[in-house]
């Protein structure tokens, strides 16, 4: 199948692009609005950018009312986001934290989830996730305005949690350790425990 990718709805564009970019790993992003009310949301349109400013990416679509989400509109009033790393134990939560819930109710508080302190910036960090990337926002791009329109949010990582248990002897996460997940299309997601080694080339 050759797809000529002008003459189809964003809405197909979007369900090809999700099964064909895989797997992807997903950014729950934690923020506080400018009031103080915490958010959590998913985000698997992400990945990391470079070292050289400890850097990260991830893409917040608008939403069909051509509003930005609340995850978006908090990192522009404020500033700044936490990257939480989803484990397969944390997968249904992550999932719960999707949802669409109105302004003044945080998703910490809807599901269960415990608030920790950062230690950079204001967001909190996810109790209980191995890895957290507080970040400043460093450059966001609005790529189109309107329904659906991408986002690209770029952050400066200033300082990162990795759980002590997922560390191997050297100080890095071990990935057999890490139980990080990925997203497939539509509903499916792997886990990251089919792992295999490959020397790099000179
Ligand atoms: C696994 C997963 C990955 C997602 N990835 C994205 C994404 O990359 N971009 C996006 O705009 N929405 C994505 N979503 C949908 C958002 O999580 C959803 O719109 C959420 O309600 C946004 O919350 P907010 O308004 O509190 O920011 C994803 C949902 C799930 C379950």
């Amino acid at each position: 199948m050759e797809i000529e990718i002008d003459r189809i709805r964003p809405s197909v564009v979007y369900q090809h692009l999700i099964r064909l970019i895989v797997p992807r790993p997903i950014a729950w992003v934690s923020t506080v609005s400018r009031s103080g009310l915490s958010n959590l949301a998913p985000f698997s349109f992400f990945t990391g950018v470079g070292s050289r400013p400890p850097s990260l990416l991830f893409c917040p679509a608008n939403r069909r009312d051509g509003q930005p989400k609340d995850t978006l509109r908090n990192i522009v009033d404020t500033g700044e986001f936490v990257v939480n790393v989803v484990t397969s134990r944390m997968a249904e939560l992550m999932n719960q934290t999707s949802a669409e819930l109105p302004e003044n109710e945080s998703e910490f508080a809807a599901f269960g989830l415990t608030e920790i302190p950062s230690v950079a910036v204001r967001a909190p960090r996810v109790a209980g996730v191995p890895v957290s990337f507080e970040c400043r926002l460093l450059e966001l791009l609005n790529l189109e305005s309107g329904p659906g329109a991408a986002n690209i949010v770029v952050g400066r990582i200033q300082h990162v949690y990795v759980d002590d248990q997922v560390l191997d002897s050297q100080g890095f996460a071990d990935p057999s350790r890490l139980d990080a997940i990925g997203r497939m299309g539509g509903g499916a997601y792997c886990r990251t425990t089919d792992l295999f080694d490959l020397p790099r080339p000179d």
